[in-house]
């Protein structure tokens, strides 16, 4: 392992000697169970000091890529390619509760019927070719036309998830840190795991990340990238303002950060988007989720942006599925087109914002306090994360507790309580989440 790591590793910092073991990990020159050389040895081959070594140790181990067994030494740990945890968390006990809100999901009912649309397959390219364009060509006319900005390359995939999980996974170095939101959606926090990346969390303020944090976080880190949810933030619901965007494009003008916006909610959000690509058309990469306005199951997301990482998210997959099946495609873009869908669209984006105002408003009456939003999640503030979900759930009501979505262990106890599926008794809703809230969990 020793002539491995020696060979492999051009910068011999704690970070760079962490990178390369992941790299030798990854690729399989060392496998799970392989005992790795003592801090000592490590640090006389590469002529570094020993607390470089454990430094670089303490990464992998953060990472679950190595483990300490005691005095049998460090090995590659079995969990170094395991699936992350926190997505699981979310949403709660599936089916369990009378009223649900752990899902973070849209309402069926205020979702477009696409049934009167499955005769415009029929007018998508034959299923009988690998070798058509991968994206419709007025599909993609629609998405330039409606693009923040105008992005270099464009391409469909199979919703903001599958986009995230692709540009992390080929275009975040291992082991090196991103800024992210604090609180933010969990499977970020998951993939940024399983690329041994550090999430650095920026809080929030009800217009979005806060610019003077921001630019602390970037003082104090060698930063490699940034993911960040424009509008309807997903736990907390903020939107940038338009002075905001222009405030933290401002901040990343100078930098040379990947930046990632996932605009998850899309036209449901209920707000206008202010997109960093309108201050920095060449930098963003920006991703357009249709799930949550037009249907989940058409597992449709737009990514659009500069050559790397667009051009090479799609270089990628051509060894993988290639393409996002055109049949969804020319679905996709009959809806767009439509008059009718456009207005059922709009109709749940207002239907939305009205949950999510009037249970604001509710629980600012009962003495609970949340920062003003949108979208279809509410970050509820309570005296105890695990207290307040078990009265609830006492109560036949799902919520998902804060925990998976903080990037900081510790931090203010909080619920992510989904508004967009509450069609009836608000108010009683509201009076069981305000009382679950206000528990004091020393009484
Ligand atoms: C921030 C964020 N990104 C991505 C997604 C998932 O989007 P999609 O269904 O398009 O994969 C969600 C869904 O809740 C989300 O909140």
């Amino acid at each position: 392992m020793i002539v491995h790591l020696t060979a492999s590793t051009t910068d011999r910092s704690a970070h760079g000697i962490a990178q390369t073991i992941g790299a030798l990990v990854a690729d399989g020159t060392v496998r799970v169970g392989d005992r790795l050389p003592t801090v000592r040895e490590v640090a006389r081959a590469m002529s570094v000091s020993p607390t470089t070594v454990s430094e670089a140790w303490q990464t992998l181990q953060r990472h679950g890529i190595i483990e300490t067994r005691r005095r049998r030494g460090t090995f590659v740990s079995e969990r170094s390619g395991a699936m992350a945890s926190r997505f699981w968390q979310v949403p709660v006990d599936r089916g369990l509760y009378d009223i649900d809100l752990s899902t973070g999901t849209p309402d069926p009912d205020l979702l477009p019927d696409p049934s009167a649309f499955f005769s415009a397959m029929g007018r998508a390219p034959q299923m009988t070719s690998y070798l058509d364009r991968p994206l419709l060509v007025a599909l993609e006319d629609h998405l330039r036309a409606d693009w923040p900005f105008d992005p270099e390359h464009i391409t469909v995939v199979n919703g903001a998830l599958d986009a995230l999980d692709r540009v992390i996974a080929t275009a975040i170095p291992f082991a090196s840190k991103v800024i992210v939101s604090d609180p933010t959606f969990p499977p970020i926090l998951d993939m940024l795991d399983l690329v041994g990346a550090t999430a650095i969390g920026v809080a929030l303020d009800s217009e979005g990340l806060i610019p003077e944090a921001l630019a602390e976080a970037l003082g104090a880190n060698d930063v490699a990238a940034i993911i960040v949810q424009p509008r309807a933030q997903n736990p907390t619901g903020a939107s940038w303002s338009s002075t905001r965007a222009a405030a933290l494009a401002g901040i990343l003008e100078p930098t040379s950060l990947l930046i990632l916006e996932d605009d998850h909610s899309g036209p449901a959000s209920g707000t206008e988007l202010h997109s960093l690509g309108a201050h920095l058309p060449g930098r963003v990469t920006h991703i357009r989720s249709f799930s949550k306005s037009h249907g989940p199951d058409l597992r449709l997301a737009a990514i659009g942006g500069p050559s790397s990482p667009v051009m090479d998210l799609i270089r990628r997959r051509r060894l993988g599925p290639s393409w996002t099946s055109r049949l969804l495609q020319q679905l996709l873009l009959d809806m767009l087109q439509s008059p009718k869908v456009e207005a059922e669209v709009d109709h749940a984006a207002h239907m939305y914002r009205q949950r999510w105002s009037a249970m604001r408003e509710s629980l600012s009456l009962r003495g609970v306090r949340v920062n003003p939003g949108s979208g279809l999640n509410m970050w509820v503030p309570v005296g105890d994360e695990t207290v307040a979900t078990v009265s609830l759930a006492a109560n036949g009501i799902g919520v998902a507790p804060g925990r998976p979505f903080r990037v900081r262990i510790g931090g203010a106890p909080h619920l992510r309580v989904t508004t967009s599926v509450i069609a009836t008794n608000p108010e009683a809703i509201a009076d069981r989440i305000a009382d679950a809230a206000l528990l004091d969990p020393r009484a």
